[in-house]
């Protein structure tokens, strides 16, 4: 029978908690977001989110039992995010899981975040096996990553000043989209030009898989205000689309080149911004032209949840990689050679 994991997951802004089997079949997956707490921030509030966790994680992780149909007697241990993330977030979900852990006398699996976000490809595809290339972009991290094996990560890039995601919510919030700002920019997107204004595309000669977003962010903010100054109408849409196309054009570009350097045809996207449209579709398109396996989990297990954190949970507990009960938040936690 497969080994049924508790995940739970308190980075950031999402209270979740999931029931996994076997790290590939959801039983349960249970997100509580807190959009409308930080919405009239126009952003998240680490104090505030902190707070909303210690209210929810309780009644969530109940509610991920009842929905999977399991009792703790049938757990094989307990999986948790301890970074990277916000660090009063994490304590919460961290604390949550050690205290379960000791009281139900189940084994405790850490999970770093960015490794859950690659492992939602392993539940939407339940085949998937390395070798491959991932691309993790979300709203801290742009990276891109040789996944050679369970737990085998040999970095290829990253981006040298503001995530993908960190740059579509700061577009957002000067085109007045507000919060969360890449599902609204998305959607702002739908209806505009992308090739109405020819925004920046970094290249960077020197480490072509390395990413910067700073020059198009800026680009989008000096338009911004030159066309305000110049007393001219901005056209939210089309200005939404062309950063957007920005964006994915670099994101598709430099993935398809690390695939074709280390001669990999399979490549797994993941993140929150991996639920974007457009992305998606390029990654469609432009993969099925260069010959490559595209895998994209579906856009629910893009963003933040618990099915991932348990799922890269059970290749831990099966290598018996077991977290002390002293186990520590990790605000900066890498991917690579982190503990
Ligand atoms: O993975 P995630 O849920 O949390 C982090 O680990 O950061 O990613 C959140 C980021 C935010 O920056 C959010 O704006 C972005 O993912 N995002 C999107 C979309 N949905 C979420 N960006 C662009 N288009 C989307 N549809
Ligand atoms: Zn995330």
């Amino acid at each position: 029978m497969s080994l049924l994991l508790l995940g739970i997951e308190t980075s950031c802004d999402e209270t979740a908690a999931a029931v996994v089997a076997g790290g590939r079949r959801i039983r349960s997956n249970i997100i509580s977001s807190q959009i409308e707490l930080h919405q009239p921030f126009g952003g998240v509030v680490p104090e505030l989110a902190s707070r909303k966790h210690l209210q929810n994680i309780n009644p969530i992780i109940g509610e991920a039992l009842r929905e999977a149909g399991v009792g703790w007697g049938d757990l094989a241990g307990i999986a948790v995010t301890h970074g990277p993330g916000l660090v009063g977030a994490l304590l919460v979900g961290l604390t949550v899981a050690k205290a379960l852990a000791f009281a139900r006398r189940l084994p405790l699996v850490a999970v770093n975040h960015l490794e859950g976000h690659i492992y939602a490809n392993y539940l939407a595809h339940p085949s998937l096996e390395p070798p491959f290339i991932a691309l993790v972009v979300s709203g801290g991290h742009t990276d891109l990553v040789h996944v050679l094996g369970h737990g085998e990560y040999h970095p290829l890039g990253q981006t040298r000043d503001d995530a993908a995601g960190e740059a579509f919510d700061k577009v957002a919030r000067v085109l007045g989209l507000g919060y969360p700002g890449g599902p609204l920019l998305d959607a702002a997107a739908r209806g505009g030009n992308p090739q109405a204004i020819d925004f920046p595309r970094a290249v960077l000669k020197d480490a072509p898989l390395d990413f910067s977003f700073s020059g198009v962010k800026t680009a989008v903010l000096n338009y911004h205000n030159q066309q305000r100054q110049r007393g001219k109408e901005i056209n939210v849409a089309d200005v939404a689309a062309s950063f957007q196309a920005a964006v994915v054009e670099v994101l598709v570009d430099k993935t398809l080149l690390a695939a074709k350097t280390l001669s990999l045809d399979k490549v797994a996207i993941c993140g929150g911004v991996a639920a974007n449209s457009a992305l998606r579709e390029h990654f469609r398109i432009r993969g099925a032209e260069a010959g490559l396996e595209i895998l994209s989990p579906p856009p629910i297990l893009c963003t933040d949840n618990a099915a991932m954190i348990a799922a890269a949970g059970y290749h831990r507990l099966k290598a018996g990689c077991f977290a002390p009960l002293d186990l520590n938040a990790v605000p900066n936690l890498p991917l690579i050679g982190g503990k």
